[in-house]
């Protein structure tokens, strides 16, 4: 199996795998200030209301922007997760899609949303992935993502992910000047960079030891 399959099946089983802990860990949403952010990011930018969240989990984000006026395509390769997200929230319109796979149309949405997912990105996929993603925008459209990033280490393998024995997790931590190089190749107009924090990423003691630290991107796609 090539390494970025290797990469992207051994993840997609550890979140199968841990679904049900990281649906108990996310109902009361210790990093609420950080998503309000993100989400107020892309909803004061985006010039049309065809949203697709990519990675979407449990779909809280989905749901508050879809409660918004929002027509939201909640999406994620986890089966599981989607079907906690649709139990939860069964106004939500949910698919299966691996975001390294992107099968939607291009110029099909306005926005796109993705917390936390694109540090588990192969990086021989990010290029392609971010294409992809820019490709689906209309013209004008925004893209908006929360990531980890490390100033320790390139990339982390979490063996006990959702607390599960064996349970192998990787994490790319891609730097912004990495990212930023991504959206431009893949012809994003506009790149900004924001470090929105918050008490429980900065106190929390993984993150301190690995020097772990949030950031959030918003890139807006040319008119033509
Ligand atoms: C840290 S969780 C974040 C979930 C949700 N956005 C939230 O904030 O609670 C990462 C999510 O990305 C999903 N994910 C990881 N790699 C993915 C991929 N290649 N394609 C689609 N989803 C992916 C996982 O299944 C998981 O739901």
């Amino acid at each position: 199996m090539d390494d970025e399959k290797r990469i992207t099946t051994c993840n997609r089983v550890a979140y199968e795998k841990a679904a049900d802990n990281y649906f108990a860990g996310t109902k009361e949403l210790f990093d609420d200030d950080v998503r309000d952010f993100c989400r107020r990011l892309l909803l004061t930018s985006v010039k049309g209301s065809d949203i697709v969240e990519i990675g979407c989990g449990p779909g809280h984000d989905a749901e508050k922007m879809r409660r918004t006026g929002m027509n939201v395509l909640a999406t994620d390769y986890c089966q599981p997760l989607l079907n906690i997200a649709q139990m939860q929230y069964p106004d939500l319109n949910t698919t299966r899609m691996d975001v390294t796979k992107i099968g939607l149309n291009e110029n099909s949405c306005d926005g796109v949303f993705g917390y936390g997912v694109f540090h588990h990105v192969p990086p021989s996929l990010a290029a392609a992935t971010t294409q992809r993603i820019h490709d689906i925008l209309r013209p004008r459209g925004v893209l908006v993502m929360c990531l980890l990033g490390s100033t320790q280490f390139d990339r982390r393998i979490v063996a006990n992910w959702g607390e599960i024995p064996n349970n192998p997790l990787q994490f790319e931590y891609f730097t912004p000047d990495q990212i930023e190089s991504y959206l431009r190749q893949a012809g994003f107009a506009s790149v900004e960079f924001f470090r929105e924090s918050c008490a429980a990423y900065d106190n929390a003691p993984e993150f301190r030891v690995h020097k772990i630290f949030a950031f959030q991107v918003r890139a807006m796609k040319g008119s033509n």
